[in-house]
């Protein structure tokens, strides 16, 4: 190579200016999703052990933690509810006082101003801590469960949620819940699936946080194969099919290249990737140790998610990512 050539690359790095006006990708605040824990078992604020940053909130805090996120130009939060009583069916997922239920109004009746998503799982709800409901072999059942993820759905929205997301993996669980919604009057709220959702070492503290791991056995047989690339491509075009409206790749930074080949097989979709709790949890350790910078490798990540295709991402940095890009 011609010493000349190497220089050419060089030239439009030669000054901070130079570099934001050639940048391709931006970290909008705006395109960040904070999920959030809602506690019915707690009173206070509590702080996830695994997670340090990141609380579990009951419902008369919810719009203040909220409200500030949103206030930071976050656009969405993701409630999650860790209820008080579980059983076997998930009981509370769908309870008109459910822990979610109750969060979605209180955000609605504090004027909270942003996007309002809800989680739609049952592992949070059921005793035996699976995404499902069980036979008598312990195995989760596809169809039955698609009714509970559809009441759940309907239950959200009545109670004044902008959007659901589905991520118990079930086969059809975009159609039941289309469905459902539609015949509960709900035609024009919008359904983000979890659509590529791989069964990950890097949900553990999310565990802790919504206090949901398996009693027994694992999410293998319905959450994807991480051996898996062209199957995700299926996983999208079904629930596209079925009627998501934004799709998701999770997790996030071990699986950019999946975040790269949806966006190429789905050009005209918004995507969304979710940092998810492991991932969170090991920029904390090493920055409470000092071994790496938080802030610039949180918004290098948040940069390389943009990069890779996803428009959106959800992550635990959302709030203190968004003051980082606007101070
Ligand atoms: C299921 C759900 C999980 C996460 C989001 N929704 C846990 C799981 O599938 O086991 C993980 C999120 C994270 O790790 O941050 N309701």
């Amino acid at each position: 190579m011609e010493p000349h050539v190497i220089t050419r690359l060089r030239r439009l790095r030669r000054t901070p200016a130079l570099r934001a006006l050639v940048r391709e990708h931006e970290v909008l605040p705006r395109n960040l999703i904070l999920p959030l824990f809602v506690t019915e078992v707690e009173s206070e604020p509590t702080e996830i052990h695994s997670m340090p940053g990141v609380k579990r909130w009951p419902v008369d805090h919810v719009n203040d933690i909220a409200s500030e996120a949103v206030g930071a130009g976050v656009g969405a939060v993701l409630l999650f509810g860790i209820p008080a009583e579980k059983d076997a069916r998930g009981s509370q997922a769908d309870a008109e006082e459910g822990i979610v239920q109750q969060g979605v109004r209180a955000l609605r009746s504090g004027g909270f101003e942003g996007v309002v998503i809800t989680d739609v799982c049952l592992c949070e709800y059921t005793d035996h801590g699976h995404c499902g409901l069980l036979d008598d072999a312990g195995t989760v059942l596809n169809d039955p469960t698609l009714e509970r993820l559809a009441d759940t759905s309907v239950s959200h929205v009545k109670a004044g949620a902008d959007m659901v997301a589905p991520s118990a993996m079930m086969d059809g669980q975009v159609a039941a819940i289309r469905d459902g919604l539609d015949a509960a009057g709900y035609e024009s709220t919008p359904i983000m699936s979890y659509s590529a959702k791989y069964a990950s070492s890097f949900y553990g503290p999310f565990r802790d946080a919504a206090d949901g791991a398996p009693k027994f056995g694992d999410r293998r047989s319905h959450q994807m194969d991480p051996g898996n690339g062209r199957e995700a491509e299926r996983e999208h075009a079904v629930d596209a099919d079925e009627g998501a409206d934004i799709l998701m790749v999770k997790p996030g930074l071990a699986y950019l290249d999946i975040v790269r080949r949806t966006r190429e097989a789905f050009p005209d979709y918004p995507l969304a990737a979710y940092n998810v709790s492991g991932e969170y949890s090991m920029v904390k350790a090493a920055a409470a140790r000092g071994w790496i910078d938080e802030r610039s490798v949180v918004l290098e990540t948040l940069m390389a998610f943009k990069r890779a295709g996803a428009d959106l991402v959800l992550t635990y940095h959302a709030l203190d990512a968004a003051r980082w890009l606007t101070s």
